[in-house]
């Protein structure tokens, strides 16, 4: 009987929309396919949990699974390709080139998209929201819609922590310590190393104000009729990092680690028969070698590529080569090529014991996750910075593709088949994976804050508020410096008179006896 009460009573409330359900936006400014699939699955955990969600994006994230997610496309995804041919530059030429690159992206994205038709068909519907999500990346042009809606704000980086990102939120963002997106420095940095990191954050974070942030905001006011938000305002910034790769920060309650969250729930799937049975028939083990969607391998340098093929020809180990063509001129007999492969079921198998990758922190995380050391060929944006964390905390080595010989090659593979890196491997896994709450409770627990308290000013940092003289004590430092100025002189005056009777009195008492 309460058997059949209950039941009713639970089939009745799954009938009853979630009172707690929340009207969200959430905005993918940039793009490009890699950022918004680091969030998607967010997007699809809060759909499932009965939130209503207007998505404004390039990508589209609403299918079959999600139930109350309306996308609004304002254009088509970026093409993300990088010809290797043309990436040989030097590394440091790269990192005065991303903030370039990026500007040119944010101009892009905000005047395609804010003009775009749908967009601003958008902009006349009768909309509230509880709270707005956007990415926190290269623009904050679509941020004039805090403004449109009165609500609060949170920010999602799908990349590590942009170089304004941590001032934003009152948190000290220190070049001496914390290494600039754009840089690939180890921890901790050499004397030489903080002169360069602190000239880059000074250029790349002028390179935002200039470049990204006064034309994103008259753009918002152009299109939506609002200038952006204060991104200061922010309530959160949900972030892709986790200190166990990226290192200890110095953080505000405002600013939530989600690292690893696109990997949520993930479970490694059977692999094709062919390729799984191709996996065990390697007694020594698998090399997994993708540069990523955007790096095409057909664009290789026929040099390094030469050089790849011949140390993978002296290896026990069996190879697989993400390669977009049907065929390698003189493949070694122990490397297969696919066009594309199931990425994370393959690094969680356990014959694979390396990953040659370019850095980005899909792979990366996804490595971890499986406990896979990683060879990083970094190419642009933050993955020079990524690749160095890795190898700041044993999980990998990075290779400079303009540096690689054969020699290089063999010899990195030596060092990350070691049972050191084997075992380091898996115990970044471990660390990683060590949590309080996983990434993506963590996240939707923190925007459910936001959305029931209407904003987190209890979070916000007191720094924030802060002039630039009183933030460093320059005003504090002055006045002590004055009142020690003054109190050395009056001392100094004082002494004087003193010694001076002392002295009088000495020649007198010397006189008169
Ligand atoms: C969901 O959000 C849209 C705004 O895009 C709104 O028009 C609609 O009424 C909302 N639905 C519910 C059930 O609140
Ligand atoms: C959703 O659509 C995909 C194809 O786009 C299909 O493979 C899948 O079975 C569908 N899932 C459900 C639950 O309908
Ligand atoms: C590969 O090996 C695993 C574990 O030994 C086994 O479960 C699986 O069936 C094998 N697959 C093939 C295709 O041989
Ligand atoms: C790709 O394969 C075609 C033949 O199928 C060949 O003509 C072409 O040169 C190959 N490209 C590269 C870069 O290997």
């Amino acid at each position: 009987m309460s058997i059949v009460v209950l039941s009713v009573v639970y089939a009745l409330l799954l009938l009853v929309p979630n009172a707690l359900a929340y009207n969200i936006l959430v905005v993918f400014s940039h793009p490009g396919k890699s950022h918004v699939a680091v969030f998607s699955p967010l997007v699809k955990e809060l759909d499932r949990l009965g939130h209503n969600i207007t998505l404004i994006t390039y990508v589209p994230v609403a299918d079959n699974t999600t139930k109350n997610t309306r996308d609004i496309i304002v254009g088509e995804p970026m093409l993300e390709v990088v010809d290797l041919q043309n990436a040989l530059s030097s590394m440091r030429l790269r990192s005065i080139e991303g903030p370039f690159m990026i500007s040119f992206f944010a101009h892009e994205s905000c005047v395609n998209g804010l003009s775009s038709p749908a967009f601003q068909s958008f902009l006349t519907e009768n909309n509230e929201f509880d709270v707005i999500l956007f990415e926190f990346f290269n623009t904050n042009c679509y941020m004039g819609l805090a403004n449109k809606f009165k609500a609060p704000f949170i920010g999602l980086s799908s990349c590590s922590f942009m170089p304004w990102h941590a001032n934003w939120l009152g948190a000290p963002e220190n070049p001496a310590f914390n290494q600039d997106l754009f840089s690939g420095f180890s921890r901790p940095m050499s004397f030489f190393d903080r002169v360069e990191n602190t000239l880059l954050r000074v250029y790349t974070t002028a390179m935002y104000n200039i470049g990204m942030s006064k034309p994103g905001n008259q753009y918002s006011e152009k299109y939506i009729g609002e200038p952006a938000a204060d991104p200061h305002d922010a309530s959160l910034l949900l972030v892709n990092t986790h200190h166990t790769l990226h290192g200890a920060r110095l953080l505000t309650p405002s600013i939530i680690e989600v690292g690893g969250i696109h990997l949520h729930n993930k479970q490694p799937k059977k692999l094709p028969e062919a390729l799984e049975s191709w996996i065990n028939n390697s007694d020594a083990g698998v090399i997994y070698f993708s540069l990523g969607s955007m790096i095409k391998g057909v664009t290789f340098p026929a040099a390094r590529r030469e050089a790849f093929v011949g140390a993978f020809a002296r290896l026990r180990q069996r190879v697989l080569w993400k390669w977009e063509n049907d065929t390698m001129p003189d493949k070694p007999d122990n490397v297969m090529i696919y066009k594309w492969m199931p990425q994370f079921d393959i690094l969680c198998n356990p014959k694979v014991k390396v990953f040659i990758s370019h850095g980005g922190l899909l792979g990366t995380t996804e490595a971890i996750q499986c406990g896979v050391p990683v060879i990083v060929l970094p190419q642009f944006g933050d993955q020079l910075n990524n690749a160095k964390a890795l190898e700041n905390v044993g999980g990998g080595v990075v290779l400079y593709l303009q540096e690689v010989t054969e020699e290089k090659v063999y010899n990195a593979l030596q060092t990350v088949l070691s049972a050191e890196y084997q075992l380091n491997a898996k115990a970044l896994s471990s660390r990683f994976k060590d949590r309080p709450l996983p990434a993506m409770d963590t996240a939707v627990y923190w925007i459910e804050h936001v959305a029931r308290h209407k904003g987190a000013d209890h979070m916000r940092s007191p720094a924030i508020n802060l002039p630039f003289y009183q933030y460093f004590l320059i005003d504090v430092i002055a006045f002590l410096a004055l009142v020690s100025l003054i109190s050395s002189y009056l001392f100094f005056r004082i002494s004087k008179v003193v010694l001076r009777s002392v002295l009088t009195r000495n020649k007198t008492k010397e006189k008169s006896s």
